[in-house]
């Protein structure tokens, strides 16, 4: 089976972006992948965190991707920094990768620009860690959106060149575009990914939120000034209708083709009422099995701790090949 390797940052609460463009694929591919999903929190302290909410946040993910569907007993399922292997592999990988490769990435210099107060080496070598969060498991395919496929670019390049001094150690990881994947917009600049630390909380959907705040913020959602208001799909010219109607789209599973001719003589309001209800009702179940996992602490430790047993298992071969490749002297 292809290895595949995923993960979420718990750097706040997770969102539709994160299940409909990471979560919901991740669960398609259980069955016919060997899959490896983690709770990054490693890379989630690039960015400053408050260690209690860290704490919850992590716990939270881990509920989450139970209740989304992610399967332990199909899966492996771990936190990241229970597995020191990463830690170890990122080290010595950064110092087979260049300033200046790191210097190109465009998501370093998007968030530096957004954490000018906070720019500390970890943003930058951040590609690094993920290089090795993938290399680590052989990882062939990693599901990626375009704002990752520079880092699994890097990933490829590093990984290569490791390769031609040392021998074949690393799998040359492929990036995975799901068939159904999506792209998640910010709802009051739908120019923008949702994102789950965006400062202002009107711009996205947390998986845990109450239905009538979930309404309201679709509710007031930004459309344009459109005179007739007309309903289709143009991403360029109507990104925020363009953004709710490919949410109902992943939400009822019905085509934007097929869902387009239905809002023909109908209002903005009318589309956001059912986008509203479409996202209350995907979320209705995941929540209450949240809650359920959520509260069932022996059970989540009984995941982490199978988890990490399981990715350490094969993480730490990795890391023993790679310290002898470079000459490390194994401890006696
Ligand atoms: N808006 C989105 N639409 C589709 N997919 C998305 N993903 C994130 N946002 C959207 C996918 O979710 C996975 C986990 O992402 P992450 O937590 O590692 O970090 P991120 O991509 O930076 O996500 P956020 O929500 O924007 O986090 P913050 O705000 O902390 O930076 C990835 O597979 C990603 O593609």
């Amino acid at each position: 089976k292809p290895v595949v390797l995923s993960g979420c940052q718990p750097s706040g609460e997770l969102t539709i972006g994160n299940y409909l463009g990471a979560l919901r694929q991740w669960v398609n591919m259980q069955d016919d992948h060997n899959c490896y999903y983690s709770i990054v929190d490693l890379h989630a302290i690039t960015v400053r965190q408050d260690p209690k909410a860290l704490h919850k946040a992590c716990l939270d993910g881990l509920a989450l991707y139970l209740a989304c569907g992610v399967d332990p007993e199909k899966s492996t399922i771990f936190v990241q920094s229970h597995v020191p292997a990463h830690s170890q592999l990122s080290w010595i990988l950064n110092c087979y990768t260049q300033m200046g490769e790191l210097n190109r990435m465009t998501q370093y210099k998007d968030k530096s620009q957004k954490s000018e107060a906070n720019m500390n080496s970890g943003l930058f070598t951040y590609p690094v860690l993920m290089a090795a969060d993938i290399l680590l498991y052989n990882a062939n395919r990693v599901p990626v959106g375009d704002d990752q496929k520079q880092h699994l670019e890097l990933a490829r390049d590093v990984a290569t060149r490791f390769n031609n001094l040392y021998g074949d150690i690393f799998t040359i990881p492929d990036p995975y575009i799901p068939e159904h994947g999506a792209r998640v917009m910010s709802l009051q600049e739908p120019t923008k990914k949702m994102s789950k630390s965006d400062a202002n909380p009107k711009n996205f959907i947390g998986l845990l939120e109450d239905p009538k705040k979930i309404t309201k913020k679709i509710k007031s959602a930004k459309t344009d000034s459109d005179e007739q208001a007309r309903i289709y799909f143009d991403i360029e010219e109507k990104p925020g209708v363009s953004n709710l109607l490919s949410l109902l789209s992943c939400a009822t599973g019905e085509s934007i083709e097929a869902l387009v001719p239905q809002y023909e003589d109908k209002m903005y309001g009318h589309l956001k009422g059912d986008v509203a209800e479409a996202v209350v009702g995907m979320l209705t179940p995941i929540q209450q099995r949240y809650h359920e996992y959520r509260e069932d602490a022996a059970f989540l430790n009984k995941v982490m701790a199978q988890g990490a047993e399981k990715a350490s298992e094969r993480a730490d071969k990795i890391v023993a090949q790679v310290y002898d490749a470079v000459g490390f002297i194994k401890r006696p």
